[in-house]
């Protein structure tokens, strides 16, 4: 079968722009693609940051001075290159400092619907000056959603894209980008607003998720449970009725892992490194995280490690009546990073200061201190209000860091229970989003702890779970396959 031409588009590209598991996804998707035989586009902004960064920029032939008409306004554009890690695929940053010369990947700024409607153009307008057909326009979240509207708008006139068809995955619901009405024509929708959900207009806003649900030929979300859940009322925030009528065309695919980045045997970031078969190098990255986080040394106390944005959607409502009581009552650790809204923040600094010697908190955005968290802890905490997908819950499996977590979207498609009995399981799961149930988890986690060789299998089994790239990019694959016919 002929390899199929990718265009990618996204806010977020790891190593470059990231701020969670987005990024992290759209450069495994390039990357494997790439690897398969495939012609991926990865595109996304050149944020001041990247430009910053020191990493080293191509121009790209053809791509130069790119004038483009946005919203009454005129801009001009570049497009400049860099490898992916570990790979030959490269990915594009379109440079358009109007936009992107912002502190952040995000901003306040009021015109966050024109920078990300206009990456999207740029990116498909990428293919149009360099007469590159894709198969497919994969789009990440509500930043490029406008994409489908957009091939059947504006650029419905060039055959160059006939036949192309467009997926959307949708990482996170909870993020729609919603703007008002009056800010259609920044977006050169002005002439279009028959095309969107009519309950919107009618409430004077729109919605880029919507209109990419809406027209995308097919959707995807990142694990199958999540899925299922966004159909309903509790998950579906306000999307249900319109997914529930596309679930033909809804389609669940698990997030990989990127090995090449998150395997304790082979880990540049960390300075001890093991294997299932020889975990002595676990201990020295208990003892060696204490130190950094200036814990002190323990063999005998569990490490709890979280490393997140502090949303609600993780959940650490939770912790105040469970942890917290557990933290008074045993010989624990516990090591967050993250940082986020500022109630979260303030929790976690509260816990270090009430318990100096078990909880050291990370307000910090750091790669490495992230790796050294999954390779130092024991337990891994994960209490997710919901959870499309979650990466933290894999690569804690493959560091032999057990996580505790509740059974929603990606979390309940990627950990077991651990069984006692049988010896089967990689992790503690509770079902209610209620304290004592994480509670519970934790108390069965701890009694796992307790018995050695408990723990020791536990660990084998979270350490020989596997979620490679290598397979899941095939479910992609099998999908844009299927996008023609659908
Ligand atoms: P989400 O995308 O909802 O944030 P995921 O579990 O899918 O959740 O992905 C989170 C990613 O972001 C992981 O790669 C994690 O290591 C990383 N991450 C989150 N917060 C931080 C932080 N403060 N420092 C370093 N990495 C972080
Ligand atoms: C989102 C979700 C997370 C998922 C990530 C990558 O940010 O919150 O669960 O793993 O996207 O798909």
């Amino acid at each position: 079968m002929p390899p199929l031409r990718v265009l990618v588009t996204s806010a977020e590209v790891a190593p470059f722009a990231k701020t969670g598991g987005l990024a992290d996804v759209t450069a495994a998707i390039g990357r494997y693609l790439h690897k398969a035989g495939h012609e991926p586009r990865i595109v996304l902004p050149l944020y001041k940051r990247v430009r910053l960064s020191g990493l080293a920029l191509e121009p790209v032939p053809g791509l130069q001075e790119i004038p483009m008409q946005i919203g009454g306004r005129r801009v001009v554009w570049s497009a400049w290159s860099a490898p992916l890690t570990k790979s030959a695929a490269r990915a594009w940053f379109i440079r358009c400092p109007d936009f992107y010369e912002r502190e952040g990947i995000y901003a306040a700024d009021g015109d966050e619907h024109v920078r990300f409607a206009f990456l999207t153009r740029a990116a498909l307008e990428s293919c149009q000056h360099t007469g590159w057909a894709p198969d497919v326009v994969h789009a990440h979240d509500w930043h490029t959603a406008l994409a489908p509207l957009y091939l059947r708008t504006i650029y419905a006139w060039d055959k160059l894209f006939a036949p192309t068809r467009t997926l959307l995955t949708l990482h996170n619901n909870a993020y729609q980008g919603n703007f008002p009405l009056a800010a259609l024509a920044d977006v050169d929708l002005a002439n279009e607003r028959h095309l969107l959900w009519q309950e919107d207009v009618q409430r004077g806003s729109f919605s880029f998720l919507k209109s990419g649900i809406t027209y995308a030929t097919a959707l995807s979300t990142v694990s199958r449970t999540y899925a299922k859940e966004i159909q309903g009322d509790e998950l579906g925030m306000g999307l249900q009725g319109l997914l529930k009528s596309r679930d033909d065309h809804l389609f669940g695919i698990v997030n990989g892992v990127d090995y090449d980045v998150w395997d304790p045997a082979i880990d540049a970031r960390i300075p001890h490194r093991f294997t299932p078969q020889d975990l002595a190098g676990k201990a020295r990255m208990k003892a060696a995280l204490l130190k950094r986080m200036e814990l002190p040394p323990t063999e005998r106390a569990p490490v709890l490690g979280i490393v997140s944005r502090l949303t609600a959607q993780k959940g650490f409502d939770l912790l105040h009546e469970s942890l917290t009581v557990f933290l008074r009552r045993e010989d624990l650790r516990l090591v967050v990073q993250g940082s986020g809204e500022e109630r979260y923040e303030r929790y976690f600094e509260w816990l270090a200061s009430t318990f100096p010697d078990k909880v050291a908190y990370r307000k910090a955005y750091d790669e490495d201190l992230a790796h050294w968290i999954e390779a130092g802890s024991d337990l891994f905490l994960m209490p997710s209000r919901f959870e499309p997908c979650g990466l933290n819950q894999m690569y804690s499996l493959k560091y032999g860091t057990p996580p505790i977590v509740r059974r929603t979207g990606g979390l309940a498609d990627t950990v077991a229970h651990w069984n006692p009995r049988t010896g089967e399981g990689t992790g503690f799961v509770f079902d209610d989003f209620d304290a004592h149930a994480l509670a519970g988890a934790i108390e069965s986690a701890l009694r796992a702890w307790r018995d050695p060789a408990q723990w020791r299998r536990l660990q084998q089994n979270a350490m020989a779970q596997d979620f490679s790239w290598e397979r899941q990019i095939l479910r992609y694959v099998e999908l844009y396959r299927r996008l023609p016919a659908l």
